[in-house]
């Protein structure tokens, strides 16, 4: 059984059918209501989540599949000890696939050795988030028609922010793609992400501190939280928090056809004032979030 642990492991070929089919699922939502019957989804979010889990759940039901699951740790056997694996184990025999969210980095890849159904990995720590950047990606097609010719900024948290890892990752395998990395100096994107993914792919990339500088070049804009979770020390956290805020106002030379984008949650780093702008996507992207698992899940199940 196949699982889903990091972007990569899909190719560009699969990625293009997983949004043919999201887009399907949205202009005929009825095709698919069946198309899961009889099968259960496990959520095992040991980490908070509002959109992956419940779109992960909206998705199976309206496959007409079932979903069973826990939404935090303390309501599972781990509060007890239990080891992600003997956990996973056992959901293996109640359901058909598991999406799973953990803390710590690679525990859905050992989950994935566990047990022979599907695993997605529904977020690991500050490592990858892969169901997000398909998200990520039926929103970028449908908003720009393309992947390819695209200038990018992600701004905030680049360092602990795993939806930026893993669009990196996909983004860099288009053509003439050129990235903006902006942060402050203490959130750089990790060495081993410009090492294995960049420069290997020869991606034009370079880093700044100043979103207003950059503002006039970018198609997209990729703004996160800054990840307080992931922070030692609760006073970094509270130093860098509103390192940076989009306004109407920053957004003044910004492109006609800029696309806004934002994972969500929002904290403070994009003004509610910047939602009733025509180029807010990020909501888009909520949305979109259901039909593309509804498209993994069919993939991962083998379902037709
Ligand atoms: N984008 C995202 O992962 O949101 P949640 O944490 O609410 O699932």
């Amino acid at each position: 059984m196949r699982s889903l642990i990091d972007i990569q492991e899909l190719s560009v070929e699969e990625i293009d059918n997983l949004i043919d089919t999201a887009n399907d699922i949205i202009d005929n939502p009825q095709k698919y209501s069946q198309k899961c019957k009889g099968k259960k989804l496990a959520t095992l979010f040991f980490e908070p989540s509002t959109r992956t889990r419940l779109s992960f759940e909206a998705a199976m039901y309206d496959l007409g599949g079932n979903v069973l699951g826990f939404s935090e740790a303390q309501s599972s056997s781990s509060a007890k000890g239990e080891s992600v694996s003997d956990t996973v184990r056992t959901v293996g025999y109640y359901a058909d696939i598991i999406a799973m969210r953990h803390p710590k980095e690679g525990a859905p890849m050992v989950a994935s050795m566990s047990t022979d159904i599907p695993i997605i990995n529904a977020g690991d720590g500050g490592h990858n988030h892969p169901t997000q950047t398909l998200t990520d990606l039926l929103t970028i097609k449908r908003e720009k028609g393309r992947f390819d010719n695209l200038t990018i900024g992600f701004c905030g948290d680049l360092k602990f922010g795993r939806t930026v890892h893993s669009l990196i990752g996909a983004m860099s395998r288009y053509k003439n793609i050129k990235m903006i990395l902006i942060s402050p100096d203490e959130l750089k994107v990790p060495d081993y992400i410009k090492q294995t993914v960049l420069e290997k792919n020869n991606i034009e990339y370079y880093e700044t501190n100043s979103l207003e500088s950059v503002m006039p070049d970018l198609d997209i804009l990729y703004m996160t939280r800054v990840q307080r979770e992931r922070f030692f020390n609760e006073q970094d956290y509270i130093r860098l928090k509103d390192s940076y805020v989009l306004t109407p106002e920053k957004l003044i030379d910004a492109k006609d056809d800029l696309s806004i984008m934002h994972p969500l949650p929002r904290v403070n780093e994009i003004s509610v004032a910047v939602d009733k702008d025509k180029r807010a996507c990020y909501f888009k992207q909520v949305k979109n979030g259901k039909f593309i698992r509804m498209a993994l899940i069919m993939m991962l199940l083998g379902v037709e």
